[in-house]
């Protein structure tokens, strides 16, 4: 099966959510290892309940993001990933960190990018009054929240949501389209051509899968 590594900074609901679905059966990869960059990480003590090694890398320790990188690619490396994964990871990566991963290396993100990059998504789309929100699974690239796109989910911004409200909408689609990412990725069924994303049909033909709508499957 194929080996993933998990990168989180905190709460690790979308770490949990890949889990989750491995111990279903529903995600077909084996979770070989979670990386924080903080010990007090609440994800850590969800991954250690589920078995998974745990490794934590302290950003502060370091004073030059090159030498942060090179720990935290050593760490992943020594559980021989095949697909590294960020999970709510609020620390931005290097050139030659993002370079090592090329094509193997997913973030989920809290908005319909290119829409919201960087922090604070939900607040920002409330203060523009948009309409549509969303969460987004992508390849990384060096230019920060900007590589090819996998899958996207859509929700409503309804009259009266606040940020947590808003922030809980996306967040449980999250959840849906993170497990359904890497899982199209370990089936082997993403290409990469030109900076965008092909997805091959499923082999039981059951026709192209895009992001179903929540409880779809
Ligand atoms: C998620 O909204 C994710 O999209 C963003 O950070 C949040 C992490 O939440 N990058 P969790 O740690 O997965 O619960």
């Amino acid at each position: 099966m194929m080996r993933v590594v998990i990168l989180i900074s905190g709460r690790g609901s979308n770490m949990a959510s890949l889990l989750a679905a491995t111990a279903s059966g529903a995600l077909p990869v084996e979770i070989v290892g979670v990386v924080a960059n903080r010990a007090d990480a609440q994800g850590l003590a969800t991954a250690t309940a589920c078995g998974v090694s745990t490794r934590v890398v302290d950003h502060r320790l370091y004073t030059e993001r090159e030498a942060f990188d090179a720990v935290l690619a050593a760490t992943i490396d020594d559980f021989a990933p095949d697909l590294v994964v960020l999970a709510g990871f609020m620390r931005i990566l290097g050139d030659s960190f993002v370079r090592r991963y090329a094509g193997r290396l997913l973030n989920i993100h809290p908005s319909l990018l290119p829409a919201f990059p960087g922090l604070h998504t939900h607040r920002r789309a409330l203060a523009e009054g948009v309409r549509i929100h969303g969460c987004t699974v992508h390849f990384v690239t060096p230019d920060l929240d900007h590589g090819p796109v996998i899958v996207q989910a859509a929700v409503p911004v309804l009259d009266g949501d606040d940020e947590s409200a808003l922030a809980a909408r996306v967040l449980a689609r999250e959840h849906q389209i993170f497990p359904l990412a890497v899982r199209w990725f370990a089936e082997g069924r993403l290409h990469l051509n030109d900076g965008r994303v092909t997805l091959d049909a499923p082999q039981d033909g059951s026709g192209v899968l895009i992001a179903p709508p929540l409880g779809g499957g």
